[in-house]
């Protein structure tokens, strides 16, 4: 990668910002799988969170200050169908606000339709297993582009299928906390959890699994049929978890990368690319099999490597679509990794682009401090910081280096 001090100027109109998800921040929703688990001690009490949802236009005060112009955030689906089928407009009119507040500040948005959260009617009748989830789901997502189409014009449809997935059907940490006891021995990641689920019995336990993962790639499948019949016109990507599997010279370590980046990344994109107009990379983590080098590392334990980003890109430049990084970002409270983190990312993005990617925006994970899932409150990856007795938000110093970024169109 080029080290000279050159600037790193990028493309006109590309956009910069940061995302949030909706029960990650905006507080008081309590009709899905995730606050029904907090109800039975299983993961972390969301509560009020940061506010975000009767603050959204002192968030949004905050961006536009920062120099952003484009914001990622998701609508909370148990909001906008609290019963099967019964679909509530007082919940579409505020996402509408939303979305206005977020124009009058010149930013751009990016929606994610659905961000892990499932109502509890459909989480209960069986969710992502049910036969019929795909239909259900694009039902949704047609309804919510319907009425809010008119003031956004890219739509994700999921966020991470591979994360919710292994997460939830195989390690057993999120709702709903299936657990196959193998796979303790393959993760390579720890997203933390609040108590111990017991194993499946049996193999019976991966079939569901599988049957899971090709549930939403269906589901993505036919909601992106159903949002381009209510509006063809509209950008529908999905958002997708990369984790970057490498190896040293040995061949074991590279059959073991190949058969990890296939099972994590393109066993899924290859069902689904068809049907994205663009593609959104989530990039956290690197792995090198057979790497002896220690890393440093952020408040979650994982290692520090924004660069590969790079690597994460190209893995998904081959499905030819437009790519926008929807996540990246540093649990970091005390804030002495982040700027870094952001400007080593940002370069490897223009490199990237330099090496002839289609790369439309960064947007930083994340805007606020938030809801960490199973890990509730502790960990930080906000731009800006929350105090969650007072609400106040503050700035870190790191989110002033990024606006430069911003600002300059430039690194
Ligand atoms: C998820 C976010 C999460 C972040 C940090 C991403 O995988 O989309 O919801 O907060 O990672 O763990």
């Amino acid at each position: 990668m080029q080290a000279d001090t050159q600037p790193k100027q990028f493309p006109e109109g590309f956009y910069w910002g940061a995302a949030t998800a909706s029960y990650q921040v905006e507080g008081g929703i309590e009709n899905n799988d995730w606050a029904k688990a907090a109800r039975e001690g299983r993961v972390p009490v969301a509560g009020r969170s940061s506010d975000h949802y009767n603050r959204y236009e002192q968030d949004f005060d905050i961006a536009q200050e920062l120099g952003h112009n484009a914001h990622r955030f998701s609508i909370e689906w148990a909001r906008i169908e609290p019963e099967e089928g019964k679909f509530n407009e007082r919940e579409i009119a505020h996402y509408r606000a939303v979305l206005q507040a977020l124009h009058a500040r010149g930013i751009k948005p990016y929606i994610t339709l659905w961000h892990f959260t499932l109502p509890l009617w459909f989480s209960e009748s069986g969710g992502f297993e049910r036969n019929d989830s795909p239909e259900i789901f694009a039902r949704y997502c047609a309804y919510v582009v319907e009425q809010l189409g008119d003031l956004c014009d890219s739509f994700s449809t999921m966020n991470e299928p591979s994360v919710l997935a292994s997460n939830g059907w195989l390690r057993g940490t999120w709702p709903p906390f299936k657990r196959f006891a193998l796979t303790d021995f393959i993760s390579i990641t720890n997203s933390g959890k609040s108590f111990e689920p017991k194993p499946e019995k049996g193999i019976g336990a991966v079939r569901v699994f599988f049957k899971v993962r090709k549930n939403l790639a269906r589901a993505h499948n036919a909601a992106y049929v159903a949002i381009k019949q209510v509006k063809s016109d509209t950008d529908v990507s999905v958002v997708k978890h990369v984790i970057l599997f490498e190896a040293n010279w040995n061949p074991i370590n590279k059959a073991l990368a190949w058969f990890a980046n296939w099972q994590w990344t393109h066993v899924f994109m290859k069902r689904v690319y068809k049907q994205c107009d663009s593609i959104g990379l989530n990039y956290y983590f690197y792995k090198k099999y057979g790497d002896t080098h220690v890393y440093e590392k952020t408040d979650m334990d994982w290692d520090i490597y924004p660069q590969g980003v790079y690597g994460g890109l190209n893995m998904l430049h081959r499905y030819g679509k437009p790519l926008f990084v929807s996540e990246a970002g540093i649990a970091d409270a005390r804030d002495v990794h982040r700027a870094a983190y952001i400007q080593t990312q940002v370069q490897a993005i223009w490199q990237a682009i330099e090496d002839g990617m289609d790369v439309r925006g960064h947007l930083y994970w994340s805007l606020l401090d938030n809801y960490e899932w199973a890990l509730g409150y502790e960990k930080r990856f906000g731009l800006v910081e929350i105090d969650y007795e007072t609400l106040e938000r503050k700035v870190r110093p790191s989110a002033y280096v990024y606006k430069e970024i911003c600002i300059n169109n430039a690194l």
